[in-house]
């Protein structure tokens, strides 16, 4: 299966992500994940990336096509794939649907999570996440700040300040959101309501997608 997860900041993507790509035993591969691996290792890449993603800009789609196009060589791609927060431009979309086309592939499916900006406000102003293993979590409080599932410290990502989330959910609005009639007119997309339990919502992307 070759599945592209897309929603606005907050939405759940990586939340969802474990269970689709075990579900299709595809890689789940993060664009986001990618970048703030490269800002950890310190490497030219993450300098870069990190002067647009601490204000909450994208990263320049040429840098992220580069990115993708490399990521997709790797031979556990060659079964398919889950792309969470790629593509994020018209441009990044063409580019894939470009990448595949080339080998006589396309994308299967593009999963949409909708939930209200309200909500990934609140979301995302209380999301850690785990420094060892990538774990998110959304209630820190009652665990003194470790993450459950590894006992690895928990961080507060710098773009979860208060004017970079607003910036993010403007460039969502902007460049992300168009992808949906792009998508809907190829006749692939699946919108999903992405508010209720973690659960609920991993069991309306499995009926969507089986249905
Ligand atoms: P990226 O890492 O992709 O971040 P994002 O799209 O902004 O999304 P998030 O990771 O913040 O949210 P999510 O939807 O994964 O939600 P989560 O599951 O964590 O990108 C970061 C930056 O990198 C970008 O701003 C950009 O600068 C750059 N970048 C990356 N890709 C790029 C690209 N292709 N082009 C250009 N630049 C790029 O959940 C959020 C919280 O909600 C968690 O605490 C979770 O526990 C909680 N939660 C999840 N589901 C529920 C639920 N159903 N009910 C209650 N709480 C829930």
């Amino acid at each position: 299966m070759k599945l592209v997860l897309l929603g606005p900041p907050g939405a759940g993507k990586g939340t969802q992500s474990a269970a689709i790509s075990a579900r299709y035993n595809v890689p789940h591969i993060s664009t986001g994940d990618i970048l703030r691996e490269a800002i950890k290792q310190g490497t030219e890449l993450g300098k870069y990336a990190e002067t647009f993603m601490s204000k909450g800009e994208l990263v320049p789609d040429e840098t992220i096509i580069g990115i993708v196009a490399e990521r997709l060589k790797q031979p556990d791609a060659a079964k398919g794939f889950l792309f969470d927060g790629f593509p994020r431009t018209v441009a990044q979309a063409e580019s894939l649907d470009k990448v595949l086309a080339e080998s006589g592939n396309a994308l299967d499916a593009v999963i949409s999570l909708e939930v209200d900006e309200e909500e990934v406000v609140k979301r995302l102003s209380s999301r850690k996440v785990c420094a060892d293993c990538g774990a998110i979590s959304a209630a820190p409080a009652d665990n003194n700040d470790k993450c459950k599932a590894c006992g690895g410290k928990l961080y507060t990502r710098t773009d979860a300040q208060p004017d970079a989330i607003r910036t993010r959910l403007q460039v969502y609005r902007a460049q992300t959101e168009p992808l949906i009639a792009y998508y809907t007119n190829k006749g692939i997309i699946h919108p999903i309501q992405a508010e209720g339990t973690i659960e609920q919502v991993s069991d309306r992307i499995s009926e969507s997608l089986t249905a």
